[in-house]
């Protein structure tokens, strides 16, 4: 009954039993985005399960393993079920220590239903929470707004106290440093976990830009748009708006302590090469901005066959000028470089890796979780004119 779905509050370690009862006209599943679970709670219609038919009722059933920032949504026609609500927030507990903050608190990123207009939580335009001065908040921010053509991230800048980045795609950061106002790139599908604490007097305010085309001064400039909605935390006077055009873009490959990542270290038993592309054609029975992946589209990409066990290099090159979220399901990547040069800061393990125009990035994963495992773009017109394999 709510766009976003209601959020799910659940433990490291727990069992979750959650029942899809479809009382839609058409067939859907869900899926449970950054979770490593059995490949059959999956939710991937055609591959994992037969999609739920109107009328119908699926269960999944499994064990959460992983703490951290998620979300579900439908992977079924996923370009007009997600648009039109069907996703909302997964919050994992950890099993020990606490990473409550007096608020911890989800922002999701999305489309109105019906149209295009930006919203925080449900609400477009500016939304209120309440928080104490001195109060140590966390919001959990998960970008669930389907892009323009170009795939480009949403770019949300909070300002009025200084954070930390703690967590992105629900994985920890090392030593993650204090941060001013900057531009957090997040592509459909990734999370960024911010804390910081409330100033003695006034609120904090988070506001959405959009980055579009390639990452440079000239084009930060066109990329940032007058805010299309804002999350006002605490009270008193609003902070002083920088100039959006002028603040910042967050860079991960820096950020935190560079500590070791023995999965992105490697030695790698294989290493796949991912070329996205896309040229204009004939698919689907109709003209289509084909994406493909090394040369095919969706279902006739040849698929990646690893073993059980192995430690798996992907080197993804980019060819076009769009941005691609790539989204690896049931598996966490760790990025090793980005246009050939290695992380200067903390590991990032991700399981959705926003690969900009022209950009090569090298991941790597380990195989632990045997099944049939989709990899595409999260950008739902993409994925929809081609863009996934398994
Ligand atoms: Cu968030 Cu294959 O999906
Ligand atoms: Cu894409």
């Amino acid at each position: 009954g709510s766009v976003p779905g209601p959020t799910l509050r659940v433990r490291q370690g727990d069992r979750v039993v959650v029942t899809l009862v479809n009382h839609l006209p058409v067939s859907t599943t869900i899926h449970w985005h950054g979770l490593r679970l059995p490949n059959a709670e999956d939710g991937v219609a055609g591959v994992t399960q037969n999609a739920v038919q109107p009328g119908a009722s699926y269960t999944y059933d499994f064990i959460v393993k992983d703490a951290g920032t998620f979300w579900y949504h439908s992977h079924q026609d996923t370009g007009n079920q997600i648009p039109a609500g069907l996703f909302g927030a997964l919050v994992v507990e950890p099993s020990e220590g606490n990473v409550l903050q007096a608020l911890d608190q989800t922002v999701v990123m999305h489309d109105m239903p019906g149209g295009s207009t930006l919203a925080l939580n449900g609400v477009p335009g500016q939304s209120h929470i309440s928080a104490a001065p001195g109060e140590n908040v966390r919001l959990r921010i998960i970008n669930a707004a389907p892009p323009s053509m170009d795939g480009g991230p949403e770019a949300p800048v909070l300002i009025g106290a200084p954070y930390r980045i703690v967590a992105l795609d629900g994985h920890d950061l090392a030593g993650p440093g204090l941060l001013g106002p900057e531009r957090i790139p997040l592509g459909i599908g990734q999370r960024a976990d911010l804390v910081f604490t409330m100033p003695a007097q006034g609120s904090v305010e988070l506001v959405t830009t959009q980055i579009h085309g390639k990452v440079d001064p000239i084009e930060q400039l066109i990329g940032a748009d007058s805010p299309q909605a804002s999350l006002v935390i605490g009270s008193g006077d609003l902070p002083a708006m920088p100039d959006l055009t002028r603040v910042p873009v967050f860079d991960e490959t820096t950020y935190g302590s560079n500590e070791a990542d023995p999965v992105a270290a490697g030695p790698f038993d294989q290493t796949d090469s991912v070329v996205l592309g896309e040229h204009p054609g004939f698919r689907d029975g109709g003209p289509q901005l084909i994406h493909t992946i090394n040369g095919s589209a969706s279902p006739n990409v040849p698929p990646i066959v690893v073993h059980e066990g192995d430690l798996v290099r992907l080197h993804i090159i980019n060819q076009t000028a769009e941005y691609h979220p790539m989204h690896l399901h049931g598996h966490v990547m760790s990025v090793i470089a980005v246009d050939g040069e290695s992380l200067r800061g903390s590991p990032l393990q991700l399981d959705t890796v926003l690969v900009g125009p022209h950009e090569t990035i090298d991941v790597a994963f380990r195989a632990d979780n045997p099944g049939i495992w989709m990899f595409h773009c999260h950008v739902l017109l993409h994925a929809a004119f081609g863009m996934d394999m398994m």
